[in-house]
């Protein structure tokens, strides 16, 4: 492995990354020499994150998709594997929020958030798992949430998003492991980005979307015999 890439040549699908945590994963990888491969649902805001990326010098493709679309989802992973190759690197990491108190919620937020959040991950992960399956490596992160170990007022379905995220994932690492595949949850607290308020948390006490590419940088980097299976992420003081 080079020391300065370990990732050179290796080729990362990012889903949700044309901005916040994603992006920040994005560029991490790209900078450990993985070609990048990205997807979101709005074009124009893909558009530029890969352009930024690419002024950056890091080699990525970018494909408008929604992952909770199984057709979709096969478009994105045929484009990205004709542009860069097979996908070795799999980062599940697309998410929404909707929160408030359980009996103001409704079944279209239930569907959107766990079409997104959990089904979204199963079919991402099943159209590239053949591959990795083949060729007896890869690896999978699901970017998961301390919301899917704790509970809060208002957070009933994105935590019941991120804890069945949670058992998706070890279910799928001891269905992988054997075949070279490493599946591995990060769960971090609250995150300095635009996907919600954080209504009264101070952003320069929070976890930077840095500090969540930095783990997944870890867990990428581990040597073949062993992997890391879950990281709970959180900021040294309170927000
Ligand atoms: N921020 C936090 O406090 C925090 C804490 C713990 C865990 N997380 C998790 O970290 C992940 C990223 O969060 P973030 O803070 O970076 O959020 P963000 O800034 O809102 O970014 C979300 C990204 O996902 C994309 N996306 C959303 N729905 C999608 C779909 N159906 N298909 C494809 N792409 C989709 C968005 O692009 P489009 O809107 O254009 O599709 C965007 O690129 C999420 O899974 C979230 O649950 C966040």
């Amino acid at each position: 492995m080079d020391s300065q890439l370990p990732l050179k040549g290796q080729h990362a699908l990012i889903t949700g990354a044309s901005r916040g945590i994603g992006l920040a994963i994005a560029r991490r990888l790209g900078q450990m020499g993985a070609r990048i491969s990205i997807c979101g649902r709005n074009e124009q805001s893909l558009d530029a994150a890969r352009s930024q990326l690419q002024k950056e010098g890091i080699e990525t493709f970018s494909f408008a998709a929604n992952v909770a679309d199984s057709r979709q989802v096969s478009a994105l992973v045929e484009a990205a594997s004709a542009k860069f190759g097979h996908i070795e690197i799999l980062l599940n990491n697309a998410g929404i929020g909707r929160f408030g108190p359980v009996n103001q919620l409704n079944e279209t937020d239930w569907d959107t958030v766990l079409d997104t959040n959990l089904k979204g991950v199963f079919l991402v992960s099943r159209a590239v798992m053949e591959g990795m399956i083949s060729r007896g490596r890869g690896h999978i992160v699901n970017i998961s949430s301390l919301a899917g170990k704790n509970s809060f007022a208002g957070g009933s379905i994105y935590c019941a998003s991120k804890w069945g995220l949670l058992g998706l994932t070890y279910s799928m690492a001891e269905d992988l492991r054997a075949h070279g595949i490493r599946v591995a949850a990060v769960c971090p607290g609250s995150v300095a980005t635009e996907f919600s308020p954080h209504a009264g948390k101070d952003p320069r006490k929070m976890l930077q979307a840095e500090d969540v590419a930095h783990a997944v940088a870890m867990i990428l980097t581990e040597a073949p015999q062993s992997f890391i299976s879950e990281v709970l992420l959180r900021p040294t003081q309170k927000p």
